[in-house]
């Protein structure tokens, strides 16, 4: 049992003895009465749940039913319920809506709405990515955009001016649910406690609990680990921390790292990026968790702490079979490391929907080129084995030889050496084996400057 305390709509709230895993969405319908923040599938994909989660470092759309309650401790939250003025006058983006003909069923209309009252707050114009998470099966979401682009120029308004504002001071916690404050906080409880759970951003574990049904038993939340949090060059290459979100992740290598940045578009929805941490895509060892080809194809640097021992191992090391990693009894992931700069990097996500869907297989390419030969190749697949995987007879067969389409074709065959597929509700064996032929073809095409993506095709072009 734990006690949380954080802000509701503007008023403070502390509860104590509550199992640590009951999620937000539980206990603002069952205990607190607030129906405004909707259930649709309660695991993280139609959005119909979102409320809005601020703190010092800003604010974030987020999904309720993955939210365990000890996550809040120390934040303010907004529902619905808390979007008007005190006076009921409406927020603008609720104006718009009506205005626009925004809703139909209402149901998922909550959830919309408070995801686009977060971008609004943050001056976005990226509607089309701030609402892939949010599911509406009736309007359209020409309205919908048509509203949001309508309440652009309409200001914050006053209420909400400082939602990370007027927050409490966050609860102690019990001794079956701690919070550490720092890593070495952290590392001292984990080693005392090898069997607990680490819960990160809980888009992982918070399924396990509300769809599996499992007991967590032990938990430590890693939330409150600002130095987990951090992105800091260090030497020649950008050291992240495992607790940096994939929300702030791609903000911060927008610049630097632009063809990562883009492909983390493609992760899960703005609700699920503003909770997963990095550390726990790794962590999870996931064989279609996206990061980790990436991470791989960049030469990425994993570094885990055991109490105050600490190893650096190669990313590919880390994962040695499937869901089976190289992690000891209290070892945690604390950083991973990536080049400062990855030029050559090129990642390709395919799966059935273009947001929101889990890729059935993903290909990073890291190719450096001396005049037109390839003079290195690292190459890792999603999706293609029980573990992100290195694509080694793939890389062999280019490596020194001219970087052409032939070279290519004739490095096809080393797949069939590198991976054995299998076939499950996301593809057969053969699509993804055949698919991962084409992206290294597809990479070729795009290098040798012939448009490849979707997104940048024209009709007639
Ligand atoms: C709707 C939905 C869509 C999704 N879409 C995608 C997608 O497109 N691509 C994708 O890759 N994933 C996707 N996921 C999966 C999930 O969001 C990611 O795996 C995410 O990165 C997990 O991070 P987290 O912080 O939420 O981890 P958590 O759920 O908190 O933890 C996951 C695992 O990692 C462990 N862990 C966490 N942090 C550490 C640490 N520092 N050290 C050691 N162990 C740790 C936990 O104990 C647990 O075993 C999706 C999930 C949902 C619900
Ligand atoms: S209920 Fe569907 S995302 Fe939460
Ligand atoms: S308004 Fe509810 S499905 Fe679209």
């Amino acid at each position: 049992m734990t006690d949380v305390a954080f802000s509701l709509n503007g008023s403070h709230v502390t509860l104590s003895d509550i199992p640590p895993t009951r999620t937000l969405l539980e206990w603002l319908r069952e205990d607190r009465g607030l129906k405004g923040t909707k259930e649709g599938c309660n695991e993280g994909d139609c959005g119909a749940c979102t409320v809005m989660v601020s703190d010092g470092e800003g604010s974030r759309a987020l999904n309720a039913c993955l939210l365990f309650l000890p996550q809040l401790n120390g934040k303010a939250l907004h529902t619905v319920e808390g979007l008007s003025g005190p006076d009921g006058a409406l927020h603008p983006v609720q104006q718009a809506m009506i205005d626009h003909h925004g809703s139909q069923c209402g149901f998922c209309t909550p959830g919309i709405v408070m995801s686009l009252a977060t971008a609004h707050l943050e001056g976005a114009r990226d509607h089309d990515d701030r609402l892939a998470g949010n599911l509406c099966r009736c309007t359209g979401y020409a309205p919908i955009l048509r509203a949001a682009m309508a309440a652009e120029s309409h200001p914050v308004p006053a209420w909400l001016a400082d939602p990370g504002g007027n927050v409490p001071e966050p609860a102690s916690v019990g001794s079956d649910a701690v919070q550490p404050e720092s890593a070495d906080d952290l590392a001292a409880w984990y080693l005392a406690n090898p069997d607990a759970t680490l819960v990160a951003g809980a888009t992982d574990v918070g399924l396990w609990v509300t769809k599996a049904l499992q007991h967590l038993g032990s938990v430590a939340f890693l939330g409150r680990c600002r130095d987990l949090q951090q992105i800091s060059p260090v030497g020649g290459s950008l050291r992240i921390g495992a607790g940096v979100t994939i929300a702030a992740l791609r903000e911060a290598l927008t610049a630097s790292h632009s063809n990562f940045a883009e492909f983390l578009r493609r992760f899960a929805s703005e609700q699920i990026r503003g909770a997963a941490t990095i550390g726990g895509n790794i962590a999870n060892g996931s064989p279609i968790g996206d990061t980790p080809p990436a991470l791989i194809a960049m030469g990425a640097r994993l570094h885990l702490r055991q109490g105050d021992a600490r190893r650096e191992i190669a990313l590919e090391d880390f994962f040695l079979d499937y869901r089976k990693q190289d992690r000891r009894a209290g070892e945690f992931v604390e950083a991973v490391s990536i080049p400062a700069s990855t030029p050559d990097l090129a990642c390709y996500k395919l799966s059935k929907r273009f947001d929101q869907d889990i890729s059935a297989v993903c290909g990073c390419f890291n190719i450096t080129l001396e005049g037109s030969i390839v003079a290195s190749a690292r190459i890792a697949f999603g999706g293609m084995a029980g573990i992100p995987k290195r694509a080694r007879a793939v890389e062999a067969a280019l490596l020194g030889r001219p970087f052409t389409l032939e070279t290519a074709h004739s490095a096809l065959p080393a797949f069939a050496s590198d991976f054995a597929p299998m076939s499950d509700m996301r593809a057969s064996a053969a699509y993804r084996l055949e698919a991962a032929q084409a992206l290294l073809l597809r990479h070729v095409h795009e290098r040798l400057g012939t448009p490849v993506s979707v997104l940048e095709l024209e009709a007639g072009a």
